[in-house]
């Protein structure tokens, strides 16, 4: 109980990061890379489950999952086989000021949460080195977000993520448990004004994958 407590004192919130004229420039960002890694829809290894957001990356390296796979981290999009577009210079300044990190971020998973879209408890353990943080942005629809500590049975705390919040998962909340319970749909106009008609929620999460040397 001690332990968990201190574990999710760990994580960072920084509301508001970005204003919204950057918010909406981020969204146009990634609206040209989905231009080019259009989003999949990443299923469950072994049983094959399709997740409910649909997903893309950014940046050397992206997160994928399949079946007959599973979860890695692969420098090309599953479905067009071509490389990850380059990840925009504010998520890049972002990292710099905030990670505490001595090398810059690889992945940047782009997760779209439409129609109920939820992300069940899970913890991000495939990358090799868990000194580096997770640094996750949220654009659109705010959501509810829960983190706990490093067992699935951990009490949980909850956050409301709204759109231009930061959330970073470092020290000791590095391997919490975390999910999304749910999305306040029509909570916020940005995703319909920057053209994703259905609306919805964005986040974009900065992951350094193979260590530093
Ligand atoms: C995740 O943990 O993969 C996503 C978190 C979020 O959508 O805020
Ligand atoms: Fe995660």
């Amino acid at each position: 109980m001690a332990v968990n407590a201190a574990e999710q004192r760990t994580f960072r919130h920084l509301p508001g990061y970005f204003n919204a004229r950057q918010q909406a420039e981020l969204l146009l960002h990634i609206k040209d890379i989905l231009e080019i890694a259009p989003l999949f829809q990443p299923v469950m290894p072994r049983t094959g489950k399709a997740f409910s957001v649909r997903m893309s990356n950014c940046g050397p390296l992206g997160w994928v999952s399949d079946k007959e796979r599973g979860y890695r981290y692969q420098p090309t999009h599953p479905v067009t086989e071509e490389a990850w577009p380059a990840m925009p210079k504010l998520l890049l300044d972002l990292w710099l000021r905030e990670a505490r990190y001595p090398a810059p971020p690889e992945a940047c998973l782009i997760n779209l949460y439409q129609e109920g879209a939820k992300m069940g408890a899970h913890q991000d353990r495939d990358e090799a080195d868990f000194s580096a943080p997770v640094v996750s942005v949220s654009l659109g629809d705010a959501a509810v977000f829960h983190v706990g500590g490093r067992k699935r049975t951990d009490p949980k705390v909850r956050v409301t993520l709204k759109s231009g919040d930061v959330l970073l998962l470092e020290g000791e909340s590095r391997l919490a448990y975390h999910g999304i319970d749910r999305v306040i749909a029509g909570s916020s106009e940005l995703l319909a004004r920057c053209g994703f008609a259905e609306g919805g929620r964005m986040n974009l999460t900065l992951r350094r994958v193979t260590g530093v040397g």
